[in-house]
């Protein structure tokens, strides 16, 4: 794939010359998906995605025999990277000895002994089938625990698509019990809780967005566990993305902060589908047979810790109890982030790269300079979210591509302990090269 400049007719007619295949896919795709012949969200894209066969480490290939370095990672659960030698073997040993027993087994006990031993939190565990699910047990046991219905979110926190997750307003939505209230207003949230109609207060591991696009104030997040104890609302911290992926004991431990629950997802199976919820036992009481019908939960869900899951889950857990994954993705990040701020100070471009093992794309004016390079460098919430910006994404998505570099939407970079320093190295001059395309193409200016 070549990097030379093009203008943006030009790309898009490369881009389709060099994925007959997966253009092929795409047209049958279309007649069947609705979403642009997309099957999520995140993965609509003009004129198509490449359409992949297999993927190893951090890389993936797609049916014209593209290689890409994958950013993407399972959009967040890959953090050993593609097809774990452990991971593959444990999958299957386990295919072979049976996928669903509709019975409990020793595989699910072991996996969530795991899972308490990196998440000191853990007194209980409920796990379901996918993350949003997890955060919607969440507010059950919530409703049940403090005989409340309200619920207080933050703007921009993802937790799902379902209607008590899924952004307030947003087509086909009701959920009269949620609130929406902006990030890191202390004040705001003391007015909420302050009317004690609360069950729960939900916030996003590491901040909204991928581990902390938007992220949280320090001060501000300190301050939840005192004021929630104050008016009795139960905090979630929801680290799907960020569980076990920031640390062993997940974004969490690394700010020195214990909520009432915790959702997790993605990396907790190694990258099998999966939700959890844990936290305190007196909480999860709800699910005890014992408990009076109207405070039990009957929690059914046909996948909840199958064993084919959960040997995926003990293989991974096992994998990130010494840190060593965490520590490299981290680092991994913090040199693409370090190497790409040079790449957009060279070529005049006002931006910054930010973020962990998740590292995340700026382009705005810089208001201030974070002393921690975690941190963007604006606290507009509207700078770091500015749907101006989506088209200029989507065109940089397609420069990356095209130079074999696969993010969703050129948001953010998603590193795995499978990543190397050659792969960033790489990564780096296609971004360069990449932004060179669209400043070219008139829809980016140097500063
Ligand atoms: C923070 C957060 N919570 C919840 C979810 C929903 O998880 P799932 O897609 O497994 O339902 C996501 C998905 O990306 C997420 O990023």
């Amino acid at each position: 794939m070549s990097g030379t400049m093009l203008t943006r007719e030009s790309l898009v007619e490369q881009y389709k010359q060099t994925h007959p295949g997966s253009q092929k896919l795409h047209d049958r795709a279309v007649k069947v998906f609705s979403a642009n012949g997309a099957t999520h969200g995140a993965r609509i894209l003009e004129p198509f995605r490449p359409y992949i066969t297999h993927a190893k480490g951090s890389r993936k290939w797609d049916v014209d025999g593209n290689e890409y370095i994958d950013y993407g990672m399972g959009h967040g659960s890959l953090i050993l990277g593609h097809s774990h030698p452990a991971i593959v073997q444990a999958v299957q040993e386990q295919m072979a000895k049976g996928v669903h027993y509709s019975e409990n087994h020793e595989l699910e006990v072991e996996w969530v002994e795991l899972i308490k031993k990196l998440m000191p939190m853990v007194e209980r565990t409920e796990f379901c089938a996918c993350g949003q699910e997890a955060n919607i047990m969440a507010i059950r046991l919530a409703r049940i625990f403090t005989g409340r219905k309200k619920v207080l979110r933050f703007e921009e926190n993802f937790h799902g698509w379902a209607d008590e997750v899924v952004s307030k307003g947003a087509a086909g939505v009701v959920a009269p019990e949620v609130t929406i209230i902006p990030m890191n207003e202390l004040n705001k949230v003391e007015e909420e809780l302050a009317k004690k109609e609360y069950a729960i207060i939900m916030t996003e591991g590491g901040g909204a967005h991928m581990a902390g696009q938007i992220p949280w104030d320090t001060e501000f997040i300190h301050a939840l566990s005192g004021l929630t104890k104050k008016y009795g609302t139960l905090w979630l911290i929801d680290e799907v993305v960020t569980g076990f992926r920031d640390a062993p004991g997940g974004w969490q431990s690394l700010v020195g902060v214990t909520p009432d629950m915790t959702t997790l997802g993605k990396c907790v199976s190694g990258g099998l589908a999966v939700g959890a919820v844990v936290g305190r036992a007196d909480i999860f009481e709800a699910f005890n047979p014992k408990t009076p019908v109207e405070r039990r939960i009957r929690h059914t869900g046909t996948w909840n810790a199958n064993p084919l899951l959960c040997s995926a889950g003990v293989t991974a857990c096992k994998l990130y109890l010494d840190g060593e994954p965490q520590k490299r993705a981290y680092e991994l990040g913090v040199y693409l982030r370090d190497q790409g701020n040079k790449v957009l100070k060279k070529l005049n471009i006002s931006g910054r790269l930010y973020g962990r093992s998740i590292v995340h794309l700026y382009l705005g004016p810089i208001d201030y300079e974070p002393s921690d390079p975690n941190l963007p460098p604006t606290k507009d919430v509207k700078k770091i979210i500015n749907p101006a910006m989506v088209t200029l994404r989507s065109q940089l998505c397609l420069h990356l591509l095209q130079r074999g570099i696969a993010t969703l939407g050129a948001r953010f970079f998603v590193l795995s302990a499978a990543h190397t320093k050659e792969d960033i190295d790489q990564t780096i001059v296609a971004f360069g090269s990449a932004l060179d395309g669209i400043v070219a193409e008139g829809i980016l200016e140097r500063t």
